[in-house]
């Protein structure tokens, strides 16, 4: 891969990650489909040289945890687990918050155990949406696991512009994982902060997400457009795009498909020329 490395907590990662969402079942609850297909999606990302791999507990729940820990523990020395907090399902696949001192705590144990570590390298706080519970409170209790071990760095999720800077004052922010895509430009402000202070922004839904009804990136026709002209996917095209906005920009994509997975991979070796960086920069 060609993309390049970025340092994260302190550690070389690959620029082109990998994102575990899309590992357990339908609507990110259950089994996979195929547990050999996922396990073997995990072993080839590794292989191919991802050493930055994003998941949660709440991913099935526990599924691409223990997926991820199946496929690969004893893990390689150079691999990043990054999980998230912040949040639980119910019996019936709802995801509902769990945003208090306590259940951040409580969640990054459960992390700890499907896992089978005992130290998480980064875990970031995902804040609700109307985040009811202090940033502060919540920013001591991630410390306190500092403190003790349970985790190496502290990156934040969903965050604000005010948000990242109340963070910043206080703590090392390890990273910033929000949305952002070719066509979800919505978090510019948040993204060029991060790249003003040199620290990883790491893109959710970088595909435009399993949960759009129509994916806004992948069907877009001027992005299939250039796809079909540089003879890459549209897929490729939406990550090579990423990848070219600033060298901070971890990426973390989401698939549970073999081929897939070899696109996304591949996507790291694409070159867009000034037609197609044209024409990609006035999308969203
Ligand atoms: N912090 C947060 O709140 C948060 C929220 C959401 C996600 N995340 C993280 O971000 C990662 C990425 O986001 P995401 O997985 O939700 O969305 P995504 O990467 O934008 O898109 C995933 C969707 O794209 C499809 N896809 C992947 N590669 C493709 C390709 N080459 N060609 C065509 N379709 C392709 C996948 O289907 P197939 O399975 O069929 O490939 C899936 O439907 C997640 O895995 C998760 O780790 C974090």
């Amino acid at each position: 891969m060609s993309a390049g490395t970025f340092p994260l907590v302190g550690r070389s990662v690959n620029r082109m990650g990998f994102g575990a969402m899309q590992l357990p079942g339908p609507g990110v609850f259950g089994p996979p489909a195929d547990q050999a297909v996922a396990l073997g999606i995990l072993r080839r990302a590794v292989d191919a040289g991802v050493n930055h791999i994003d998941t949660s507990e709440f991913y099935g729940p526990r599924v691409a945890n223990e997926l991820i820990r199946q496929a690969l523990a004893p893990y390689p020395e150079d691999l990043v687990i990054v999980s998230k907090v912040g949040a639980r399902r119910d019996e019936h696949g709802a995801w509902l918050p769990a945003q208090t001192p306590a259940e951040l705590r409580a969640g990054v144990e459960e992390n700890l155990v499907t896992l089978g570590i005992e130290q998480l390298p980064v875990v970031n706080l995902r804040r609700h949406p109307h985040g009811e519970v202090d940033l502060d409170d919540q920013l001591a209790a991630m410390e306190s696991m500092v403190d003790d071990g349970l985790i190496a760095g502290i990156g934040l999720s969903n965050v604000s512009l005010d948000e990242y800077r109340q963070a910043a004052r206080s703590i090392t922010v390890a990273c910033v994982q929000n949305a952002y895509s070719i066509m979800n430009r919505s978090g510019e402000d948040v993204f060029d902060a991060c790249q003003a202070d040199n620290v990883p922004f790491v893109p959710f839904f970088p595909l435009g997400s399993a949960f759009a009804p129509t994916n806004p990136v992948l069907t877009s026709p001027e992005i299939q457009a250039t796809a079909g002209r540089l003879n890459a996917t549209a897929a490729q095209v939406a990550l090579a795009w990423l990848l070219g906005r600033h060298p901070c920009v971890l990426l973390i994509p989401g698939t549970s498909s073999p081929a897939h997975l070899e696109e996304n991979l591949a996507a790291a070796d694409l070159h867009l020329d000034d037609q197609a960086q044209g024409v990609l920069d006035g999308l969203g």
